[in-house]
C-alpha cells in the first residue's frame, strides 16, 4: 500500500499575546505530531477543543505553514514543493469544513459551485463541466433539479453534500474532512457518514476524519491519532485503541462516549478538571493535572510516544494502567 500522506515531527507554534510592558508567549497549538496515512485508509484524529485537530487540517491541507517538520504528499515534500508540484499537490488533497453554512457562497448556484474548481484548474469546456458536476451531484445524492439552486435552500445534510461533491471534483486522493458531521442531527449524521463510506470506496480516498465524537471515530476509522494539549498521546490502529485504550487520556474519551451496551451508557466526561492553558503547559506530562494514575515523575518528565502492543502511547505508567 502506498502512504499518500506522511507527517513527520510537525509542529505548528503560534507568537501571541505581547504589548508594550508584557513579554508575549509561543503557542504550541502542535508539537511532535507524526503518521502515515495509506491510500484509501481513513486517519481519525480526536480530542478535546483545542486540542491542535485543526490546526492539523490547515497544514496538511497547506493553508498554513507549519513551523516545523516534514509533510508529505504522494511522495512529494510539500513544506518546500518545487513550482511545478504544488498545483498537483492542492489538487491531491481537498478539504470539507465543519460549517455547511458558512463554506458555500450563498450568492453562487450549485453548479456554479461545483464547476468553480474545474474553472480554474482544467480547461475542460463549460458542456463537460455541467456534465461532470451533474454526475457528482448524483453520486452524493442530490437530485438533478438541484443544480439551479443556491446553498439556502438546502437542509445542513444537504449542504454538506454539495462541499463533499465540491470536494471531489479534482479527483482529490486525500480528503481532510474537519468535524463534517458534527453540526448535523444524529439521524443525518449516519446519512453523511455512510455516504462517505461509499464514496471513499467509489473514488479510492484517503481521509483524515476529524472528530471530538469517538461513536463516529468507531464507524469510520482505520488508524486513530488521540491529542492532547498539541501533542500525541497515543495513536495507532482503532481496534487496538478502542479495545483496550492505554492511556489515560483516551480511556478518558472512551469512556466518556455513549455505549452501545445500554449498561455501560454515560455522556458524562469521565475527565475531570479543565484543560490547561495551552500557553502555559504543565510540566512533565501534560495530563498530569487531571490524570488519576499520576505519580511524581509525571509532573517533572515529559512521556515520550513508544511503541506498546501494537500502538504507540505517551504515559509513563502505560503497562500498569493497561
Ligand atoms: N491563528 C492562531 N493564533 C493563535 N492561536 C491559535 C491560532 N489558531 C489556533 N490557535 C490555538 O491553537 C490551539 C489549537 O486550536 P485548534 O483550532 O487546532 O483546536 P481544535 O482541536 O480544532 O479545537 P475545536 O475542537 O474547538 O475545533 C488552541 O489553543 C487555539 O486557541
Ligand atoms: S504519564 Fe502519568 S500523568 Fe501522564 S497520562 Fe501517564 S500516568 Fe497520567
Ligand atoms: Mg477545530
Amino acid at each position: 500500500m502506498t502512504d499518500v500522506l506522511v507527517g513527520q515531527d510537525l509542529a505548528r507554534h503560534y507568537a501571541v499575546g505581547g504589548g508594550l510592558f508584557q513579554r508575549g508567549g509561543v503557542l504550541k497549538a502542535l508539537d511532535g505530531i507524526s503518521f502515515t496515512l495509506a491510500a484509501q485508509r481513513t486517519l481519525a484524529v480526536v480530542g478535546e477543543s483545542g486540542s491542535g485537530k485543526s490546526t492539523l487540517a490547515r497544514l496538511v491541507t497547506l493553508i498554513e505553514e507549519p513551523t516545523y517538520g516534514g509533510l508529505f504528499i504522494n511522495g512529494i515534500d510539500a513544506v518546500d514543493p518545487a513550482k511545478e508540484n504544488r498545483r498537483a499537490m492542492r489538487r491531491a488533497i481537498q478539504m470539507v469544513f465543519q460549517d455547511p453554512y458558512g463554506s458555500l457562497n450563498p450568492r453562487k448556484k450549485v453548479g456554479t459551485i461545483l464547476e468553480e474548481p474545474l474553472v480554474i484548474n482544467t480547461d475542460l469546456g463549460a458542456e463537460e463541466r455541467e456534465d461532470k458536476a451533474r454526475a457528482m451531484m448524483a453520486k452524493v445524492g442530490l437530485r438533478p433539479e438541484h443544480y439551479g439552486r443556491y446553498p439556502h435552500m438546502f437542509s445542513g445534510g444537504q449542504r454538506q453534500r454539495i462541499a463533499i461533491a465540491r470536494a471531489l471534483m479534482l479527483n482529490p486522493e486525500i480528503l481532510v474532512a474537519d468535524e463534517p458531521v458534527s453540526a448535523l442531527d444524529v439521524s443525518v449524521q449516519a446519512q453523511v457518514l455512510n455516504m462517505m463510506m461509499d464514496l471513499q470506496e467509489e473514488f479510492r480516498l484517503a481521509y483524515v476524519f476529524i472528530s471530538h465524537d469517538l461513536s463516529v471515530v468507531r464507524h469510520i476509522a482505520d488508524e486513530v491519532l488521540v491529542l492532547y494539549l498539541g501533542r500525541p498521546v497515543e495513536q495507532g490502529p482503532k481496534e487496538r485503541l478502542f479495545e483496550r485504550p492505554l492511556h489515560p487520556y483516551t480511556r478518558g474519551l472512551l469512556a466518556s462516549t455513549p455505549s452501545v451496551d445500554p449498561k455501560q451508557r454515560s455522556r458524562r466526561s469521565l475527565i475531570k478538571g479543565e484543560m490547561p492553558s495551552p500557553l502555559k503547559p504543565p510540566p512533565g506530562c501534560a495530563f498530569h493535572s487531571r490524570c488519576p494514575h499520576a505519580t511524581d515523575i509525571c509532573t517533572t518528565q515529559r512521556p515520550h510516544l513508544r511503541p506498546l502492543e501494537g500502538r504507540d502511547v505517551a504515559c509513563h505508567h502505560a503497562e500498569r494502567i493497561g
